[in-house]
């Protein structure tokens, strides 16, 4: 029977808890968590990304400031601008939504946040202390699919973990989480790629299978084996006149057809999505907290 991982009322959960969170600190005369997001450009997709996020906020009672500078900013008056979130004290942890527009360099800008204040944890120094299992700030997405998995009490000890797609920002940090030695954690891990040879005889044999390359319906039945956990990371626009915009969003996963071959199932929307705000959520409060010492 295939159950349905559901990332929406899981991301409701950690909600509730990070709301009690924020009651307490008010209670004892603590601050209230502060998350900042420096949006540049248009990107429609983006714009929602970080809608989603200062929605979050409000939900659980952080406060949130949105920075918007339009596209042609320059590589140093945005780097001031990650410079000022650094240096203002009101300000626990802030993200710059990526991605950034061609002229920007994008490594220089993410290493210019403070490590203090990363908390969507791309700063090399909270990606070297997660390879190296030391506390820093994970990832949101490779966070909230763990969270998932743990929360559906599925045990990862011993599994072969499959993930396609090696990204900074998902299938890297995913595939160290999930060989951690901790539970969730202990899965034997492939990463796969784009020259990956032979890709089902891999994706075949995973009894847990990560999708987050970007392609509509890219993982198909015959690709999965029975009784797999599978966590669909994509989110994809494709056409469809059912709809009044004309299109819908999908994942990298053909949901239809692979559902009734796997044990679990991430649903897309309302999977990975949901929980990968959730984290940030979790992470805005960790760098709050850290500073009460
Ligand atoms: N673009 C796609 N995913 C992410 C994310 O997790 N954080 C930021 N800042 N930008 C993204």
């Amino acid at each position: 029977m295939t159950q349905i991982l559901d990332g929406k009322a899981t991301s409701l959960a950690i909600e509730a808890e990070l709301t009690q969170a924020v009651d307490a600190r008010m209670a004892s005369g603590l601050k209230r968590p502060h998350l900042a997001a420096i949006l540049v450009g248009d990107n429609p997709a983006s714009r929602a990304y970080v809608g989603h996020k200062v929605k979050a906020c409000a939900r659980v009672g952080f406060e949130s400031t949105l920075v918007e500078h339009p596209a042609d900013i320059t590589q140093e008056a945005l780097l001031d601008a990650v410079r000022a979130l650094n240096d203002d004290a009101s300000v626990d942890g802030f993200i710059v939504q990526l991605p950034l527009p061609d002229h920007i360099d994008d490594q220089a800008v993410l290493e210019a946040v403070h490590p203090e204040k990363d908390v969507d944890g791309f700063h090399p120094v909270n990606a070297g202390k997660m390879a190296l299992d030391l506390p820093c700030f994970l990832p949101a997405t490779p966070k909230g699919i763990v969270s998932l998995l743990d929360r559906a009490g599925i045990d990862t000890q011993g599994k072969h973990a499959v993930i396609l797609g090696r990204s900074s920002i998902v299938g890297t940090p995913m595939a160290l989480l999930l060989r951690r030695n901790g539970a969730p954690g202990n899965c034997t891990v492939t990463v796969c790629h784009s020259r990956t040879q032979d890709l089902a005889e891999h994706t075949r044999r995973a009894d847990i299978l990560v999708a987050a390359i970007g392609r509509a319906h890219f993982v198909t039945a015959d690709m999965v084996k029975e009784g797999a956990v599978v966590i669909d990371v994509g989110i994809n626009r494709i056409a469809d006149a059912t709809k009044k915009s004309g299109s819908r969003l999908t994942g990298d996963v053909d949901f239809d057809h692979v559902a009734p071959k796997c044990s679990w199932i991430t649903p897309v929307p309302g999977g990975v999505g949901p929980m990968t705000i959730a984290s940030l959520m979790e992470n805005t409060l960790q760098a709050c907290a850290q500073k009460d010492a």
